[in-house]
């Protein structure tokens, strides 16, 4: 009894989650999942009935009589008619069954590929190994460039438009909706429908080198009134730094490495071979999902990427301990 509820607790357990494709967060994914799980129950039924028989009939005392084997030469004897009748209506059974899952995969594809009116619009970029988010608006001068965090409102459809920089990459958030590769050269799409506010994790799934597995993307879902306002505040510059540690940190920032390869909106830094930083300081995550966004993992990853995400773009930076300290004191500024 013991052993058998924590396999039943263990297997509802993985039912759910934050990267979980059986834990529907949004109605394409729902629709996703009654498809599966009737075709699971369906499937399992027609497999117990087909094992059941075969261990019936091997199993079976009865012994074939010489009329068994005789083939139906005139006209079917009445056991013969029996075994005729059975396999018609099992062949009919099986034609049912599959005409019906036919229809059914294509309405959910359909319902699937149904594009709504009018929608928000995202620019998902692909890099090896992060992703650059840009939200669209149609006022250009609202474009808002963002990394490694993708926001969206919940209970209504959002455009994600998928581009890459490099090489194929594929966005899979398993809650929302199912993968779409992005392909260097060409723009895919899809629309994102969550239901309800959440954090979910998406994660590139397509091999796209070395660090393919350390490309990871937070999906947050807020409620309307929670998106409009982390948008306006996403907008903003970079904050200006009060105290004198980041006021040095920020000559660090400009004079150094940094914004070479890293941009801060209203700050002279317009580096793109990184993701933007303007609002480094909210992320929950650093270098696109692998390490919690800590003052101790933000400093080991400025001075060596290279053991945490051998491969990286990013260059180990020899700083002197008073700069890094200075450093990530501005950087914590940058909410
Ligand atoms: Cu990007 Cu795998």
């Amino acid at each position: 009894m013991g052993v058998a509820s924590s396999i039943m607790g263990s297997a509802l357990a993985s039912c759910s989650g934050p990267q979980n494709v059986l834990d529907p967060a949004g109605p394409p994914n729902r629709s996703i999942n009654h498809l599966f799980w009737t075709m699971l129950v369906v499937a399992a039924i027609i497999w117990v009935a087909v094992v059941g028989a075969a261990l019936w009939a091997a199993l079976s005392r009865r012994r074939r009589t010489r009329e068994d084997l005789e083939p139906i030469v005139d006209a079917p004897n009445e056991e013969q008619r029996r075994h005729v009748g059975i396999v018609t209506s099992l062949v009919g059974a099986t034609v049912v069954t599959l005409l019906f899952f036919l229809v059914y995969d294509f309405t959910v594809g359909r319902a699937l590929a149904e594009r709504p009116s009018r929608s928000l619009t995202i620019e998902l970029i692909g890099h090896q190994w992060w992703w650059e988010v840009r939200y669209i608006d149609p006022d250009p001068s609202k474009l808002l460039v963002d990394a490694n965090e993708l926001h969206i409102p919940a209970g209504e459809p959002v455009q994600v438009k998928l581009k890459s920089r490099d090489v194929i990459h594929s966005f899979w958030v398993p809650n929302i909706i199912g993968k779409r590769d992005l392909i260097p050269g060409y723009t895919s799409s899809l629309f994102l429908h969550a239901d309800k506010p959440g954090v979910y994790r998406a994660q590139c799934a397509e091999f796209c080198g070395l660090e393919h597995a350390k490309m990871a993307l937070p999906v947050i879902v807020h409620s309307r009134a929670d998106f409009a306002a982390w948008l306006a505040e996403a907008r903003s510059p970079a904050a200006e730094p009060n105290d004198s540690s980041a006021k040095e940190g920020k000559k660090v920032f400009l004079a150094g490495a940094c914004s070479s390869c890293h941009a801060l909106t209203g700050v002279e830094a317009y580096g793109t071979i990184g993701p933007d930083l303007t609002h480094i300081a909210s992320r929950k995550t650093i270098a696109a999902g692998t390490l919690p966004n800590t003052r101790g993992n933000l400093g080991g990853w400025i001075v060596d990427p290279q053991s945490i995400k051998p491969g990286a773009r990013m260059p180990s930076n020899q700083l002197a301990a008073k700069d890094l300290r200075n450093l990530i004191d501005y950087l914590e500024t940058l909410k």
